[in-house]
């Protein structure tokens, strides 16, 4: 689908960076503007700030920066058109598409993305019309639920559905809806199989009670399947659940379930609680505990543990009543250590689960019991490794090694103090010693990293000694790609016919970039200064600016933008490119307009960069347009100089006759520019 310009503005105008931001990460006011840790890098400290007035957000630390729609897409990894979309639909804002395709295409230009999310929506909403209105539904799936004791509220909050005993219902009520077998695959709702030459499919789920899995943003991207016999009915090749397969929008290891139905009290009550499986989430909930997420039986991963790190940095693990599982799950603790959250454990009575146990001895009594028997981690798996102690003293030294392990995982060193001393009391051994176990690991793992630093620098070395140049990178501006340097077109290649550009061009190049960077900033920033009567910088500095050719494929758009906005007599400025600008431009235009502008002393050095003295106001036109007269002066020389070179070679006549002509207009152009700047250039 295609949105018209007119319903994208409508959108990114609508769009408030507040509330847009806020449902994913829990903002702190400090000041105009309001930060949390970065979601796009990791970081213990905020960062990442967001300015309502503006409709921005930017990060100081890893220089991410965007308006809502970049915001959605890079958080969601949705495209531009899917953030559109999801805003669109946040604020019940009408969509105006571009029909000049046929619905054929139409259909043909949705990614696969989007394809599988509608899928898996349709499916979501079959299943649970089945679990309400179909018979075997309502005697099977409801009856089910009903005497688990969930109640109608909490179904309809977690979407739960029914799937009928039959290879084939969801596929051909999916078919019927204009969806296609290839879809339901890639959704990995039915199963395709051959044999002997011929392909066989299936519906996935039959015949259970179906648990939708959300993203963040709320929308279904897999479901869990829970069969109704009985442990004893179900014969091996039964599960007791099914779950989706990983497709194009569920990656397993990124993924909490009931994580959108809990982010945001996750946020309210600052803790988020942890738990095994889909029916202990619902069960809390209609308990009244809504800030609980399952890891869905599997070990955790970093990737779930930062989903949840997004929202609080305190974890507490709720435990079944069997200790097996407990030993297993205790190095991915570890790994939430290392994300530097708070720990706490608590264990639930032999054979409970919290399910079982809530709905055993009631809300008040379950919440008392969460408050009673909740340890810090260090502590919990001390005391169990303790127990093991008791009965097997021999293992004590294991033990000990076990827990310093884990200390050592607490990046906050006075929390490792604490759990230090802790655990010599609790082992009845010399917290000295303790200390220097911890210590010696801490010790040993900065030297790995040391050596594995210096592995890396010396690889990197070896490779760019033979390898073409990587792109380079002048502050935050990737420097136009390799396919840009191959192009014939491109001045300053060198004469031989190669591949990459020669170090000298990428130095070139990246002068460019930078000076371009420069031009591009000062037209955003002072472009609508006066400077004498009516007139305004910018028509001095857009005049200057167009004999100069912008090489950064970036900075050569923000140009264009600028030039198209003056032509239709509007005013310029960082909020016009923040509103009309792609997500790239509006990244850029961010990091240009809000950084305290510094370009490190080198880089001027290095690029010959004068850069306005930006105190003194009064000056600032005149400096800006100086500044860009010296570019066009750097440049023209530039050109002179491949010229030369050029002319040593072996050339046609006509060839050369053009190129003395150029060489003799640039000269003249060169000359102007001396005089009219008033600037002593240098003379090299
Ligand atoms: N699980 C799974 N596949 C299985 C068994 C379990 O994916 N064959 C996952 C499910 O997410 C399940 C979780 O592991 O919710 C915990 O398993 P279990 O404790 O056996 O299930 P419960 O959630 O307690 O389900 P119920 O109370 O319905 O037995
Ligand atoms: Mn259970």
């Amino acid at each position: 689908m295609r949105i018209t310009k007119q319903s994208e503005i409508q959108i990114k105008d609508r769009a408030d960076i507040l509330e847009v931001v806020q449902d994913f990460l829990s903002l702190k006011k400090k000041g105009q503007n309001y930060w949390a840790c970065c979601p796009f890098h990791n970081e213990k400290s905020p960062s990442f700030s967001v300015a309502p007035a503006k409709g921005i957000y930017k990060c100081f630390g890893c220089g991410a920066a965007g308006d809502s729609v970049k915001f959605v897409m890079d958080i969601e990894g949705l495209s531009y058109p899917e953030a559109l979309k999801y805003l669109a639909n946040k604020y019940s804002i009408e969509i105006e598409e571009d029909t000049s395709g046929n619905t054929d295409e139409y259909k043909a230009q949705q990614t696969l993305r989007e394809s599988v999310l509608i899928m898996m929506q349709f499916a979501q909403r079959y299943y649970h019309k089945l679990l309400t209105e179909d018979e075997d539904g309502k005697a099977l799936g409801m009856s089910y639920f009903k005497e688990r004791g969930f109640s109608l509220p909490t179904i309809e909050k977690f979407g739960l559905g029914f799937s009928k005993d039959d290879w084939h219902d969801l596929e051909k009520n999916a078919v019927k809806e204009g969806f296609t077998e290839e879809i339901l695959e890639k959704a990995g709702l039915i199963i395709k199989k051959e044999e002997n030459g011929k392909t066989n499919q299936y519906d996935r789920f039959r015949g259970r009670v179906m648990f939708p899995v959300y993203d963040l943003a709320g929308k279904v991207i897999a479901f869990g399947a829970r069969t109704l016999k009985k442990d004893d009915k179900r014969g091996q090749a039964e599960p007791k659940y099914l779950n989706s397969p990983e497709s194009e929008v569920y990656k397993k290891s990124e993924v909490l379930y009931g994580i959108f139905q809990a982010k945001n009290e996750i946020r309210n009550q600052d803790n988020c609680y942890l738990t095994e499986g889909y029916t202990d989430v619902i069960s809390l909930h209609q308990a009244g505990i809504a800030n609980v997420v399952a890891s869905s039986g599997t070990s955790l991963t970093e990737g779930q543990i930062k989903l949840v790190k997004r929202f609080t940095d305190n974890i507490t693990v709720l435990y079944d009543g069997d200790n097996a599982g407990i030993k297993a799950s205790l190095r991915g603790i570890d790994l939430i250590l290392e994300q530097g959250m708070n720990v706490r454990a608590v264990v639930f009575p032999q054979g409970e689960d919290p399910d079982s146990y809530v709905r055993k001895v009631g809300n008040f009594a379950f919440k008392e019991f969460l408050q009673e028997s909740a340890k810090d981690f260090i502590t919990f798996k001390a005391e169990l490794l303790l127990g093991e102690v008791k009965t097997e003293p021999i293992r004590k030294a294991g033990a000990i090694r076990e827990i310093t392990n884990s200390i050592s995982k607490v990046p906050d060193a006075i929390k490792r103090e604490v759990y230090t001393q802790h655990c010599a009391e609790l082992f009845n051994i010399d917290v000295h010693i303790l200390s220097v176990e911890i210590d010696k690991i801490l010790i040993n793992k900065g030297l790995q990293e040391q050596k594995q630093k210096k592995e890396d620098i010396r690889r990197e070395e070896e490779k760019s000694k033979n390898a073409p140049p990587p792109p380079f990178y002048v502050d935050d501006v990737p420097l136009p790609t390799e396919e840009y340097f191959t192009d014939k077109e491109v001045y300053y290649t060198n004469n031989e016919e190669v591949e990459t550009p020669a170090r000298k061009d990428i130095k070139y190049l990246q002068t460019i970039a930078v000076h371009e960077k420069e031009c591009v900033r000062l037209l955003l920033k002072y472009g609508n200064y006066l400077v004498e009567g009516e007139v305004k910088l910018w028509e001095y500095l857009l005049a200057e600016i167009d004999e100069l050719q912008f090489h950064t494929p970036v900075y050569l758009q923000m140009l264009t933008m600028y030039k198209e906005a003056i032509t239709q007599g509007i005013k310029v400025d960082d909020s016009h490119m923040i509103r009309y600008g792609s997500p790239e431009i509006v990244e850029k235009v961010i990091n240009l307009t809000t950084e305290k502008y510094q370009i490190s002393e080198n880089w001027g050095i290095m690029h010959e960069i004068v850069i306005p003295h930006e105190s003194d106001s009064d000056k600032l036109p005149e400096t800006a347009y100086k500044y860009i007269l010296k570019h066009k002066y750097k440049f023209v020389k530039n050109l002179l100089k491949n010229i030369e070179t050029q002319l040593e070679e072996e050339l046609g006549e006509e060839e050369e006759n053009l190129l003395l002509s150029e060489y003799n207009r640039l000269s003249m152009l060169k000359q102007q520019i001396a005089s009219e700047s008033g600037l002593v250039i240098d003379s090299d």
